[in-house]
């Protein structure tokens, strides 16, 4: 990896991420007919791929969907609760909300676990509201909420489920090849994941991947949507065919981000990557004087969730480190005002992250002296 792989503008916001100059360049492989067998043939790589490199290869199967994140989520919970029944939501963060919105506005009902913000979920608040609604069918949760940079002990409350005989549902979006906890230990039913965070592959292409309950489950529940059946999906890839037309291209570059994580050493080696790099840049973060919202030991391997310097708001912050060439993120809800969010996903080799602290040393000094 060097530096050069970085493009114009480094991106510090999580997903889509810098990417390297091999998978941007599978983009180019051609035009290519999705009913051909070398489409079937790109998409079963793609598919066993995935639950290989995710150490999920002897209990997990990969159903692919063209669209964002936010379609595998979708995907996943409609595919996960039968009718009559209903959902338990895990939510401390925007995208527990969404699981939640997701099964509103597909009618099933849903019951949620909710804490602050700031605050891991508790397993035992979850085999309580277990208790209370024995019509629960599936429990979902966020491994890493990316609102704040926070982890949930999703292991922990899958074993809870387990217990209860329910399945369980992880959005694991942000997590995927990042995270301490794989995918492996999570014992999930149902994980959600996209090629635009820790893969390294381009935005437009996610996936579920599905334990043999999973996969039991989707057969069972009611069609609830034409595009993002998963039945639908599994019945047709099997058989090395899509029921829609896919984004051909950006699976090139995830078949291509696969092969390049495998012979890097594979996700063991890419969360070492992660941790390496979260300790350089919270280094960093502490020698300026900036505070991270989140304790040290709920924070993610790639987001830090940070108070802005005082008096200095988050556009301002923002445009002096674009002049820079970099991208930060703002804060979601009521802490856009007072954070910024800087995620170390995707191709960003150290040098690069040390050249950002001095940007933003500089940056907060230059807005400082212009006024
Ligand atoms: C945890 C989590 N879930 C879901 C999503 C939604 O993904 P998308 O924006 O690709 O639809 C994101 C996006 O950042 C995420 O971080």
């Amino acid at each position: 990896m060097t530096e050069t792989s970085v493009g114009p503008l480094v991106l510090l916001n999580p997903g889509p991420a810098c990417t390297t100059d091999r998978v941007r360049a599978a983009l180019g492989r051609g035009d290519w007919c999705h009913r051909e067998p070398e489409f079937s043939e790109l998409l079963a790589s793609i598919r066993s791929g995935l639950s290989r490199v995710l150490n999920v290869g002897d209990t997990h199967e990969a159903i692919v969907v063209t669209g964002s994140g936010t379609s595998a989520m979708e995907m996943a919970v409609i595919s996960a609760v039968r009718a009559g029944r209903s959902i338990l939501v895990v939510r401390n963060g925007v995208y527990g909300d969404r699981l939640a919105k997701i099964a509103e506005v597909n009618g099933i009902a849903v019951h949620s676990v909710t804490s602050a913000w700031t605050e891991p979920a508790d397993p035992e608040a979850v085999r309580a509201a277990l208790a209370e609604h024995p019509d629960v069918d599936a429990v979902a949760v966020v491994q890493h909420e990316t609102t704040t940079g926070m982890i949930n002990p999703v292991g922990a409350i899958g074993a809870v489920a387990r217990e209860a005989g329910v399945l369980l549902l992880v959005d694991a979006i942000s997590a995927t090849a990042i995270e301490d906890e794989g995918h492996e230990d999570l014992h999930a039913d149902i994980i959600c994941g996209t090629a635009n965070k820790g893969l390294h592959g381009l935005p437009g292409i996610s996936f579920i991947l599905c334990s043999a309950k999973g996969i039991e489950r989707i057969q069972e529940v009611p069609v609830r949507s034409l595009y993002l059946n998963a039945d639908t999906y599994l019945t047709g890839q099997r058989k090395g065919d899509v029921p829609f037309t896919p984004a051909v291209q950006v699976c090139f570059a995830l078949d291509e981000a696969i092969k390049e994580l495998e012979e890097r050493g594979g996700v063991a080696a890419r969360v070492a990557e992660y941790k390496e790099r979260a300790a350089l840049v919270r280094a960093g973060f502490e020698r300026l004087g900036l505070s991270i919202l989140i304790p040290e030991e709920h924070r993610s391997n790639s987001i830090s969730m940070i108070y802005l310097p005082e008096g200095i708001t988050y556009s301002e912050l923002h445009d002096a480190l674009k002049d820079e060439g970099f991208v930060i993120y703002a804060g979601q809800g009521d802490l856009a005002k007072t954070f910024f969010r800087v995620s170390t996903m995707g191709e960003l080799p150290l040098p690069v992250l040390e050249r950002f602290l001095t940007s933003l040393e500089t940056s907060i000094a230059k807005i400082r002296a212009g006024r």
